[in-house]
């Protein structure tokens, strides 16, 4: 299976293009800008040229959640109309699309975790231009796979729990929401999730496994849990780690309104695809594991 990974540089791509040479049945290109620029068409259609992949994920995307509120018209050029491009000469070519999208989709009012099917409603720009990108991709591509994931973290880069270590080593304590729930994800587990994905779907290429699924680690916290979690596994290892007082998210305002409610049911992507990923709390060991190395 020929892989092609859009968005070479972000914490997702990375982590697939770690996983990938451990998989013989696999050869796993990763690609990013300005080789392939979802908002420059031909960079697209000569990267796919180039590469005929049976199988492109698309884990590049506007990631700016706040700053998306300023940029809409980025954010939909990288988050829509780029998906969009993407599907159209992906379905040309006869290969599968799996689509990255977010638990952002979803306004959060539900009291239980989210299936695919329930209705959505993005609170923010950046949720309703990942919105977009999911419409535009079933328009073009019957061939897809979206797959929603959620409080996405790994070694590379900034995100929550490398955020949290670094402010750790300057701060007596951290003050972090406590009213809003999801399911951390760690990068290298959906990484091991999407090639499972890959390998069912291109094994059995038929429309009963396409369409969307969910697909986030197990298990559920808050963002004060998962900071409390991350301080917990770094002190018992000699690492920075300080208190975590809860707070609420009206303490802490963002530009962007995120959901209250952010939990995702993966339940279907292992029913269909057999494919589960790991608690979220093997996830930050890992994770910690790896930044100790
Ligand atoms: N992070 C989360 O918590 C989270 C949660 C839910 C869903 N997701 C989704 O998961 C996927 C992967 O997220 P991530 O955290 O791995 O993202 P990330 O680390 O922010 O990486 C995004 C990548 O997109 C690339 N990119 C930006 N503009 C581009 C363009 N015009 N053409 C091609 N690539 C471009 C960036 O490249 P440069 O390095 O060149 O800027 C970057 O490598 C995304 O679809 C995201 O929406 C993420």
């Amino acid at each position: 299976m020929r892989l092609l990974i859009a968005g070479a540089q972000g914490q997702l791509a990375r982590a697939m293009i770690e996983l990938a040479p451990s998989a013989e049945d696999v050869t796993a290109f990763a690609v990013g800008r300005p080789a392939l620029d979802l908002t420059a068409p031909s960079s697209v259609l000569r990267t796919l040229a180039d590469f005929k992949p049976d199988v492109i994920v698309n884990a590049a995307a506007y990631t700016a959640v706040d700053r998306a509120e300023q940029e809409p018209d980025a954010a939909m050029a990288l988050n829509a109309q780029g998906p969009r491009r993407l599907a159209e000469a992906v379905e040309r070519m006869g290969a599968l699309l799996i689509h990255i999208s977010t638990d952002c989709v979803f306004d959060g009012a539900k009291p239980t975790p989210y299936v695919e099917d329930d209705a959505t409603a993005p609170l923010s720009v950046y949720g309703r231009s990942k919105l977009a990108g999911e419409e535009a991709v079933r328009a073009a591509a019957p061939r897809h796979i979206i797959l929603r994931t959620s409080w996405v973290f790994s070694p590379y880069g900034s995100n929550f729990l490398t955020r949290m270590i670094g402010l750790a080593r300057e701060r007596d304590e951290l003050r972090v929401v406590d009213d809003r729930m999801g399911c951390p994800t760690y990068a290298p587990h959906l990484a091991a999730a999407i090639l499972g994905v890959a390998r069912a779907a291109t094994a059995a290429p038929h429309r009963g496994t396409w369409g969307t699924y969910h697909g986030a680690g197990t298990g559920s916290t808050t963002w004060c849990g998962f900071a409390r979690e991350i301080m917990r596994v770094s002190g018992a290892h000699g690492g920075p780690s300080v208190p975590v007082v809860p707070i609420t998210t009206a303490e802490y305002p963002t530009p962007a309104i995120r959901p209250v409610n952010s939990r995702l049911d993966s339940s279907k992507l292992t029913a269909v695809f057999d494919v589960a990923l790991p608690p979220w709390q093997q996830g930050v060991a890992e994770c910690m594991a790896r930044l100790r190395e």
